[in-house]
């Protein structure tokens, strides 16, 4: 076929104009040529008087050697979606996808072109697949490792008071990190975790975060909502990789926030897949399939009465942890902490962690921040930047409310009628309703 060609095919269309499979050739002979503006144009043509299948499949071809891929793929889809069986679309598709960087629908399309000839075999396209499906599942993991993982650059020394936490997190997760071997001499069993619940922003993230530093171990923090909502229909692998990557990571702390979204009382929660979610939840947790050693489970919620009781088993979240608003003490350590690295002149701690009753810790920050919000635009004007004072503290805790009442509103209902076992204690103790 050559130039020739061409011109004999024009002419000859010239008299008989809807001639489909005249111009079909002739549009087919220019992609052969690679003339392919001219073979768009056969192509329009032909679909502008016909919904011819031969057409499209020429069109979608053209606009793959044009580099629209887009554009090729739309083309294949709609045919696709009529139902074709025609196994050059299929491979075209492909190609296409692989061209999008759409991996896995590229995959998929060559697996139906297959499926339609098993001896096809194209070696190019399923070379190109395999590689780039390795490459795929690589990258895909490691995303999913770096937006859970990290090495945490604070200790216990970092958080402000906390005594009690601190303490039990020691006996009941860290100790026996340390020590499995007298454990297991008095056979006593490792495993389980803590529950750390409270109003937010007074420290449960961060305790837990400082615990990975103070053991030197990595710090996995997720929250379940994220597993649950991510990836629907897919919680359950998702649940088993964390679990897996925790595994793959000891020392590690695997901190699970917000353990309430699998709580039985929430409503969606009782269909039976939840249910089978949980206890595969349960099952991970309890180290049933694959050893849970070198991992420190620790989980957190604000919401301990929505949690199904079988999270409180032994060997399970057999400790449950108060983690209460800052005392005065605590708030002091905590003002000192933070503002340890910003410019101050004289600030009386004491004063400011009296005034701040009530505050949490993400209180206290908010405090510090607004405080410096303040100076920074007060330099503004001479362009000297002054120092924070403890006036400057106080005025900004007057701008902020404490955030933590409206909680201890609605436990103080679960912790005096729903106390089983004096569960909710730590909270009567404190709202000195009980001693
Ligand atoms: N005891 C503490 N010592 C130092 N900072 C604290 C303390 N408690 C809370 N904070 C600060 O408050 C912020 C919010 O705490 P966070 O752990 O996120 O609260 P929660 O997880 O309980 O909602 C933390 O980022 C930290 O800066
Ligand atoms: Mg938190």
């Amino acid at each position: 076929m050559n130039e020739n060609t061409i011109e004999d095919l024009r002419e000859a269309l010239k008299y008989s104009p809807d001639n489909i499979p005249l111009q079909l050739l002739l549009a087919e002979t220019l992609v052969t040529l690679n003339r392919l503006e001219e073979a768009e144009i056969e192509y329009s043509n032909i679909l502008s008087k016909s919904n011819d299948i031969k057409a499209k499949i020429g069109l979608a071809t053209v606009y793959f050697k044009k580099g629209n891929y887009s554009t090729c793929n739309v083309i294949l889809e709609e045919l696709i979606d009529n139902g074709t069986k025609e196994i050059n679309i299929f491979i075209l598709y492909a190609k296409g996808l692989l061209k999008e960087e759409l991996i896995a629908k590229a995959i998929e399309a060559y697996q139906k072109a297959l499926a339609i000839d098993p001896d096809y075999f194209d070696e190019e396209l399923d070379s190109q697949l395999r590689q780039k499906e390795v490459i795929e599942v690589i990258a895909t993991e490691e995303e999913f490792d770096n937006r859970f993982l990290e090495k945490p650059n604070i200790n216990f020394d970092d958080v402000g008071g906390m005594e009690t936490v601190k303490k039990e997190i020691e006996l009941k997760i860290i100790k026996p990190l340390l020590h499995p071997e007298l454990y297991k001499a008095y056979g006593k069993k490792i495993g389980g975790g803590i529950l750390l619940y409270g109003p937010p922003g007074c420290g449960k993230t961060y305790i837990a975060k400082a615990t990975a530093g103070q053991v030197n171990a990595k710090f996995i923090s997720v929250s379940l909502n994220d597993i649950l909502d991510m990836w629907i229909g897919n919680s359950e692998k998702n649940l088993h990789e964390i679990f897996d990557l925790a595994r793959n990571n000891t020392p590690c702390v695997l901190f699970i926030d917000e353990i309430d979204a699998l709580g039985a009382s929430r409503s969606d929660m009782k269909q039976s897949s939840s249910r089978h979610l949980i206890n595969q939840f349960l099952q991970e947790l309890d180290g049933i399939n694959n050893s849970n050693e070198g991992i420190l489970i620790i989980g957190a919620t604000n919401t301990p009465w929505n949690l199904d009781p079988a999270f409180r088993r032994p060997g399970r979240f057999d400790r449950i942890v108060f983690v209460s608003p800052p005392d005065i003490i605590t708030r002091a350590s905590i003002l000192k902490l933070k503002l340890s690295d910003k410019p101050i002149g004289t600030i009386d701690v004491q004063t400011i962690a009296k005034k701040t009753q009530q505050y949490s810790g993400a209180d206290i920050d908010a405090i510090i921040d607004i405080a410096i919000e303040q100076k920074l635009e007060d330099s503004f004007s001479d362009g000297i930047p002054k120092p924070l004072e403890t006036k400057d503290l106080i005025s900004a805790v007057k701008k902020h409310k404490p955030s933590t009442q409206e909680w201890f509103t609605t436990a103080k209902n679960f912790a005096m009628f729903a106390n089983d076992s004096g569960l909710y204690d730590d909270i009567l103790t404190y709202m000195k309703i009980k001693k």
